[in-house]
């Protein structure tokens, strides 16, 4: 006795067709056209896209920041997730200088199990490799790799709290040679940044906008180019993170144009919001938009979209870190640089680039699947269990209505934040069911399955595989 989603249309990056898919065991058992109905319960897909559940890389739930903790936790941040139409995510672990990774593991396990919704997995964010040359750090990433901890992000900014030096994540990086796993960077350069911040704040330039005007465009840039150079020098592939701004773009591109295994994700903030539009430098609401890599000048929107049509950029995730204006936010509100960094967005996430990129024109439908699911799938050691709708994948299977209208908006949100850096805006295409596993979790908005249903991912290092 299976599931069987019929007469919609099946949508995988690598081509779209009218086909049944058959959901047996939380797998998928098969998708053809025509599937016998016999001892199967039904689901109608009449004029419903049916694609993989969506996979953000790059979440933060529950995450100490700035001296107050992310708002959404793993509970309601993968129940937003899953509402949204997002069945994977893979959040951050991060070690506390002076501790073992390991001890992080085990701390975000614990805030993950019995509360996650969808299937989750774990980067780790290595901030100190030990004192013995690293040796001790090394080897605990490879202890790493065999729980399944296959990514690892390392920062170039945030001088004295997460910040490593260039001879650290060098080191990460050949360590990568050898366990098959993937150094994801936070590519802008601290230091520069860090003195254009200490100029500002010795002007009086406290207010919000102030974040965005201390962290350069060529700050980014220069950070990509080194991240790149350091990779390449170890002979391996690297992955930025959050992505931002033309400046950097080009230095993915001029890479992977070079043949280099560079890969780069953006998030729908630097695809949709602006400096100009969000950022006026008026008030002290706009601290909303306070997130690292800062909002940019509009010009750079086209740029990212671009990159994301020409495969220069690979991956659309949220970097979801939620703070609530009313009572986080307002840590800095006599100085932007205790404003905690981040905002809401996995909820949104498919909504927005279904309508601003499929329904906009600028991506199809295949690529939109793409960047959303199978792309991270594959380069994160999830594919061909996640990803793609195919005989034998787990069935995360979303049922998505292209002609649904959905105001965004905090007030119906799910996540937990009291504002949205979209409010009040119309998008056409919505999750209508979500399957996870096969389970149906969420129907028409609303979460419907049992809490801390989601299960730790066992990943694959990719070992040098790269698409
Ligand atoms: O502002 C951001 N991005 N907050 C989350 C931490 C990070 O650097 O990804
Ligand atoms: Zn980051
Ligand atoms: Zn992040």
């Amino acid at each position: 006795m299976g599931t069987l989603i019929q007469n919609g249309t099946v949508v995988n990056a690598d081509g779209t067709r009218k086909a049944d898919l058959l959901i047996e065991d939380g797998k998928i058992s098969e998708v053809r056209a025509g599937i016998d109905t016999a001892g199967h319960t039904t689901v109608d897909a009449t004029g419903l896209l049916v694609i993989p559940g969506g996979i953000d890389a790059h979440t933060h739930m529950d995450m100490p920041f700035g001296g107050t903790v992310s708002a959404d936790d793993f509970l309601t941040g993968t129940r937003a997730d899953a509402i949204g139409g997002t069945t994977t995510t893979v959040d951050f672990a991060i070690q506390a200088r002076g501790t073992r990774m390991r001890d992080a593991l085990d701390i975000w396990r614990g805030k993950a199990d019995g509360k996650a919704c969808i299937d989750y997995g774990l980067h780790m964010i290595v901030t100190d490799l030990g004192s013995d040359n690293g040796e001790q750090g090394l080897a605990d990433m490879d202890d790493m790799v065999r729980e399944s901890v296959v990514s690892f992000k390392l920062f170039m900014a945030y001088p004295n709290v997460l910040m490593v030096d260039d001879g650290t994540i060098f080191k990460a990086l050949q360590q990568t040679a050898k366990n098959g796993a993937l150094v994801c960077m936070h590519a802008e350069n601290g230091s520069a940044i860090d003195v254009i911040v200490q100029q500002a704040l010795a002007e009086g330039k406290t207010a919000p906008i102030y974040h965005a005007l201390t962290r350069p465009t060529k700050a980014e840039a220069e950070a990509v180019h080194r991240s790149i150079a350091l990779a390449e020098m170890a002979g391996v592939p690297v992955y930025i993170v959050h992505l931002s701004s033309e400046d950097a773009l080009n230095q993915v591109r001029e890479a992977r144009d070079r043949g280099l295994p560079a890969f780069a994700e953006t998030c729908p903030q630097y695809l949709l919001l602006s400096i100009e539009d969000q950022m006026p430098g008026k008030s002290f609401e706009e601290a909303k938009y306070v997130f690292t890599p800062p909002l940019r000048e509009k010009k750079n929107q086209p740029k990212l979209w671009d990159g994301l049509v020409h495969d220069h950029l690979q991956v659309v995730s949220t970097d979801h870190c939620p703070f609530c204006f009313a009572d986080q936010k307002q840590l800095g509100k006599d100085d932007f640089t205790k404003i905690p960094n981040g905002g809401p967005g996995v909820e949104n996430r498919l909504q927005l680039l279904y309508h601003f990129g499929v329904n906009a024109g600028k991506i199809t439908l295949e690529r939109f699947v793409e960047i959303t699911s199978t792309a991270p799938a594959r380069i994160f050691g999830m594919y061909p269990k996640k990803g793609v709708l195919a005989k034998g994948a787990d069935a995360d299977v979303v049922l998505w209505d292209p002609n649904a209208e959905h105001l965004i908006s905090a007030s119906t949100h799910n996540m937990r934040c009291d504002f949205s850096m979209f409010e009040g805006w119309k998008v056409k295409g919505n999750a209508a069911k979500v399957f996870s596993r096969g389970e149906l979790v969420a129907d028409n908005g609303k979460y419907i399955a049992a809490t801390g249903r989601g299960q730790y991912l066992r990943r694959e290092a990719r070992g040098g595989a790269w698409q």
